[in-house]
């Protein structure tokens, strides 16, 4: 082990995609320009000095991951903590590519999803960790978490991506995350309407980029909040609010909430050139993100 290392990883958004990675689904996240650096030396015990929460169990279990010996870890962040932009996710991969920089991008985001689950005890899906590795700038990835085969699927500039944070925040291990994730497994009816549904919004997404249609895109992340507010039930009031702000905010194609849900944020497409009078429309903090590429692509 080298004795000073550094690392940087994105945040990641999801076009849509939601709550599929974990059945073995497809999903179509994006890593963004938002990052978080680690730097760190070896240690007597793993230890982290950091401006975000919660930090220690996630290097640690990297760490073991990695079979590394113990690290004083520095972080610094510019993915808010629980606004779902995947903060954890961002921790993780900008960690094992510092303390492994050679690693294929692919298993790098397995082991990074096993700290997460080892770290939080929520038997998260790949998603995230897979979009901060190898997310690439100007795109979306159309991730088949079955088998980990991956598309790049060029993402419009023209199209803003915005994140707004409800307000609402929440640590998964403190929400029905697992239990979602049993039912679905089990074969309810109702979870496994929005899992097949949410899928086939997901080719139909794609298609509707490469076709250039983005009132259909904003079409599709309607159904999947509706689908994922009644079907899945993982939205809050609060939540459904924010989003239906968002659907008759001016320029905006579409909204629907993001990630794991219970709270968090909620993304919005919206048309570039519209994006003041949507912000003025939503009246709230809003994120705006570009596309970035993902700490385990290597550019020449
Ligand atoms: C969280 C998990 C992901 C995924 C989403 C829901 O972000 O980390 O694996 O399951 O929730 O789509």
């Amino acid at each position: 082990m080298r004795s000073e290392w550094k690392g940087r990883a994105p945040g990641r958004v999801n076009l849509i995609g939601e709550h599929v990675d974990y059945l073995g689904g497809v999903v179509l996240p994006a890593a963004v320009d938002r990052f978080t650096e680690v730097s760190g030396h070896p240690a007597p015990d793993w230890a982290i000095a950091s401006d975000v929460a919660g930090g220690i169990a996630y290097v640690q279990a990297i760490g073991e991951e990695l079979g590394v010996e113990p690290q004083a870890v520095r972080v610094t962040s510019q993915v808010p903590p629980s606004a779902g932009i995947s903060s954890s996710a961002a921790l993780l991969v900008a960690l094992a590519a510092g303390l492994n920089p050679d690693m294929d991008g692919k298993e790098a985001a397995l082991a990074c999803q096993r700290a997460e689950q080892k770290a939080t005890g929520v038997r998260v899906g790949v998603m995230d960790q897979f979009a901060s590795a190898l997310g690439r700038r100007g795109c979306a990835l159309l991730l088949d978490c079955a088998t980990l085969e991956y598309e790049v699927v060029p993402f419009p500039e023209e199209v803003a991506v915005a994140v707004i944070d409800s307000g609402e925040h929440r640590s998964l291990a403190s929400t029905p995350y697992n239990q979602r994730r049993r039912e679905a497994e089990a074969g309810d009816p109702k979870r496994r309407r929005h899992v097949d549904s949410e899928v086939a919004r997901v080719h139909a997404f794609v298609e509707a980029l490469h076709g250039r249609d983005f009132n259909r895109m904003g079409e599709l992340l309607k159904q999947s909040h509706r689908s994922l507010r009644d079907d899945f039930e993982v939205s809050t009031p609060n939540v459904d609010a924010l989003v239906e702000r968002a659907w008759s905010a001016h320029g905006c194609y579409g909204a629907r909430i993001m990630g794991a849900g219970f709270g968090g944020s909620i993304l919005a497409l919206v048309d570039g050139r519209q994006t003041e009078s949507f912000a003025r429309s939503m009246a709230r903090p809003i994120l705006f993100c570009s596309t970035a590429d993902g700490a385990f692509v290597k550019t020449q």
